[in-house]
């Protein structure tokens, strides 16, 4: 009789250690490197299976019978173990992943006004409140009516006073300033009288600094009817003002050039940082320059289809930027249009 074959000894122990190794496993990729080990092709079990043919006769129906009976255990206690890891981790899973309805929720990010928008907002509703209404008009303009009609004719010095983007198309602009609003409305309602403003972007060749941009909004006033004198101006112009900063600030009137206005004049608020002692903000002087004002030139009410003998207005224009920065004490006009984050959220 032949000696016992080696294979019997180690399917008895492979099987021992399989089993007492699967008993511990708690997740389905462990069990998965387990299987391959012990039921893989080259695991012991299948290995008897091939050796059969070495093996001496006699022990041949033995060491099937063996092989075969560790492979089924083993794969019967496989199918337990899978079972119970794959609840576990379904338990754990559920666990895991269950919300405390306690917990306070976490805050969407809120989208806001910007600080444009809502210093806009506020000049609306203060000439509202005067009676005047919102006039849209358009950002292309022609030259005759951001220049010409009003009184600025080609090759005149004063059309240096406002950079001009070059366009490819001859007399077409983007509009420097919402002055040529003003020929529009008027052409439009001649001879009614007139109270709008006209609010909306302006263009212009400017070297880009903390104090200048290429793009930027202005709201023009204006003011057509019968009588209307620079003194309905100023108290308009004071009225609003007023509203805007601070009800006792103090005003004044310089006299200045605009060749739409005669006359014409600058309108400066009594510096409200430091009250008029002189701080940084009005570099020492007390004002702050807040818009450009005057009685409609006579030329450009008659551009516009109003006789100068009957009718007379006023206009200003102010730039809600500069406002803006002087409210809130921006230092750069560059913020208002650079899409950042940390500045849009402050309004
Ligand atoms: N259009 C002028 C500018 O852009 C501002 C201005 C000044 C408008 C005086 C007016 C005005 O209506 O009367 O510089």
């Amino acid at each position: 009789m032949s000696e016992k074959p080696i294979i019997l000894e180690e399917l008895e122990k492979v099987s021992e250690t399989a089993l007492s190794i699967l008993a511990g496993i708690q997740e389905e990729e462990v069990l998965q490197t387990w299987k391959k080990e012990y039921l893989g092709k080259s695991s012991t079990v299948m290995s008897a299976f091939s050796s059969i043919g070495q093996q001496p006769k006699e022990f041949r129906p033995l060491v099937g019978q063996m092989a075969n009976q560790v492979k089924q255990t083993l794969e019967a206690a496989l199918e337990e173990r899978a079972k119970i890891v794959l609840e576990a981790s379904l338990a754990r899973k559920v666990a895991q992943e269950k919300i405390d309805v306690t917990l306070p929720g976490r805050e969407p990010l809120k989208g806001g006004l910007h600080p444009q928008t809502l210093v806009l907002r506020r000049i609306y509703s203060i000439f509202a409140e005067m009676g005047f209404q919102v006039y849209r008009s358009r950002d292309v303009e022609s030259d005759q009516y951001n220049f010409e009609l009003l009184n600025i004719p080609a090759h005149h010095p004063a059309r240096d006073m406002w950079d001009t983007f070059h366009i490819d198309q001859p007399g077409v602009v983007l509009r420097t300033h919402t002055s040529p609003g003003q020929i529009h409305v008027m052409r439009e309602q001649a001879p009614n009288p007139i109270r709008v403003i006209l609010p909306g972007m302006c263009y212009r060749y400017e070297q880009i600094s903390a104090r200048s941009e290429i793009q930027f909004n202005q709201v023009e006033v204006l003011a057509v009817g019968k009588n209307i004198t620079f003194g309905d101006m100023k108290g308009t112009l004071n009225g609003f003002v007023r509203r805007l900063f601070n009800a006792d600030v103090r005003t004044r009137l310089r006299p200045s050039y605009f060749p739409f206005t005669e006359p014409s004049a600058e309108m400066d608020v009594e510096c409200f940082v430091c009250g008029g002692k002189g701080c940084s903000v009005c570099k020492g002087s007390g004002w702050l320059e807040i818009m450009g004002c005057g009685i409609v030139h006579p030329t450009v009410l008659r551009n516009g289809g109003y006789d100068p003998e009957v009718y007379s207005g006023f206009a200003a224009g102010m730039g809600p930027e500069r406002i803006s920065m002087l409210l809130h004490k921006i230092e750069d006009i560059r913020y208002f249009w650079g899409n950042d984050y940390r500045f849009l959220e402050q309004f």
